[in-house]
């Protein structure tokens, strides 16, 4: 039997960045994955496919409802479905059979089946046709993610009533869509729908949407979102559901009070959040346990038993992509006797709208919370020039500062390619910038990216163009 360094349980961005590191370091390792193919639920389920139906969608809608027009660009598309459907199915696959390659190049065995943990040092993989293999290894790794959170009393039938994996593969646009859950998938599925053709209502148990993001960016969304056409109910529960040949029938309860209604749609979306993933992992063989969120808890990734380590959606922080792969780098470094750290204060959040969220470190409704005094930085879209000549200048840059030395504490962003320019402001943070050092570095003309400047120099003072 292979003894291995370290044994990687889940192939998504978690699993797969671990044992390209680990490989680069020069560890014996492997990666175990049971959905048949690498990558995770961010490329096979979530980030990926949700990405290249976002942009086919926004593609589409600006040539169909005439913003295209707007640019003298004239002439009504056809949507085929089945045909964006297909382009996404084909780029997911590509992706994919990448991430494989990259497990090639660094030497990490990819081994496919479910992955358990049998004991410290110990695991079997199980493949589909049941046969089992046993590994011996130095180090675990769990990074086995997370699935969505069920909605008690709306059961998920993949027919109609849809988890996000059933909302990325529906084979004909749906006259009615309700979304439960204003959160960043319900938002981005929700905008796909709408732009494709559906009449989408976002149903949301708190009076506002994106709960824990910046609450001036919340509004701004969600008021560019209703002129786009997306209905939004916000501040009801939904109680239960009842499912016939044609309709999804919701009861939905005003948290204020009030009697109930009833709220029908030919499909209704459940994206109320997600949970990490443990099922049939053999926790209980090391003696391990998950706390009240169902996470395994970690210090430094360590778990509780030696040997055993834990990254990702799976474990305590923010479930994104880009901190598991940060988490992977850090863990596997740790492993190796280096110095691993992640600087949780700068993962950024993004969600990819039109116009898209962006944002990093702390909101002003923190900074308050906290008792930190703080500038406030602003620049709108509506006085940058490429927005403007791009059509495209809802949203603003809001950077906040700390009065006592100018150091850039947080940064709050809708508008249009906000997702990419935030790394700006990421790698700046990560340098302890401060508002005067954006201000004063030199941005090109005419980019987007001269908001960012602005709005840095707004916080001292002195924003030029608006
Ligand atoms: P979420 O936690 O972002 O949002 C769920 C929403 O559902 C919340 O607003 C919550 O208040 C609401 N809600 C909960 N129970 C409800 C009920 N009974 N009735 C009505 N509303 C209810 O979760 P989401 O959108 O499902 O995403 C799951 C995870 O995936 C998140 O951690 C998210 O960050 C991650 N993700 C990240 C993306 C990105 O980075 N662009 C894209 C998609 C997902």
């Amino acid at each position: 039997m292979a003894l291995y360094d370290v044994v990687i349980i889940g192939g998504g961005p978690g699993g797969y960045n671990a044992a390209i590191r680990a490989g680069q370091l020069g560890m014996k390792t492997a990666i175990v994955e049971g959905r048949g193919a690498l990558g995770g639920t961010c490329l096979n389920a979530g980030c990926i496919p949700s990405k290249a139906l976002l942009h086919a969608s926004e593609v589409y809608e600006a040539a169909a409802t005439g913003a295209h027009a707007a640019l003298g660009v004239l002439g009504t598309p056809t949507l085929d479905l089945n045909a964006m459907m297909a382009q996404k199915e084909a780029q997911v696959a590509t992706l994919s059979k990448g991430v494989e390659f990259l497990m090639k190049k660094n030497k990490a065995d990819y081994l496919k089946g479910w992955g358990r943990i049998a004991g410290v040092g110990k695991v079997i993989v199980q493949a589909d046709d049941g046969t089992e293999r046993v590994l011996a290894t130095k180090h675990i790794i769990i990074a086995t993610g997370s699935v969505p959170t069920p909605l008690p009393g709306v059961a998920i039938d993949n027919g109609r009533v849809i988890d996000s994996t059933g909302a990325l593969s529906l084979t004909t646009v749906p006259k009615s869509l309700i979304v439960i859950g204003a959160g960043v998938i319900g938002l981005e599925l929700g905008s796909v729908w709408r732009r494709l053709g559906a009449e989408v209502t976002v149903v949301e148990y708190q009076d506002r949407i994106l709960p824990g993001m910046d609450g001036e960016v919340a509004t701004t969304l969600q008021r560019t979102l209703s002129k786009q056409g997306v209905n939004f109910r916000l501040g009801c529960k939904v109680a239960g559901a009842s499912v016939d040949d044609d309709h999804v029938s919701l009861s939905l309860e005003a948290i204020a009070g009030g009697a109930a209604e009833t709220l029908a749609a030919d499909i209704v979306l459940v994206a109320v959040g997600r949970r990490p993933f443990t099922e049939g992992l053999g926790l209980e063989s090391v003696g391990l346990v998950t706390d009240s969120h169902g996470q395994i808890a970690n210090v430094h990734f360590k778990t509780g038993v030696d040997g055993v380590w834990v990254i990702g959606d799976v474990t305590a922080g923010p479930m994104l992509a880009h901190k598991a792969e940060d988490e992977a780098v850090a863990c596997v470094e740790l492993i190796a006797g280096k110095p691993g750290h992640v600087n949780y204060d700068v993962v950024p959040s993004v969600v990819y709208t039109r116009p898209e969220v962006a944002a990093v470190g702390r909101t002003e409704e923190q900074l308050k919370a906290e008792g930190v005094a703080y500038k406030t930085g602003k620049f709108p879209f509506a006085a940058n020039s490429r927005a403007k000549i791009n059509h495209e200048a809802d949203g603003f840059v809001k950077v906040l500062v700390d009065a006592s030395n100018d150091r850039v504490l947080g940064v709050h962003m809708v508008g249009p390619n906000v997702g990419d320019m935030i790394s700006e402001y990421c790698l700046g943070m990560e340098l302890s910038v401060t508002a005067e050092d954006v201000a004063r570095t030199c941005h090109p003309h005419p980019t987007r990216t001269e908001a960012l400047r602005q709005a840095a120099m707004a916080a001292d003072g002195w924003a030029m163009q608006a």
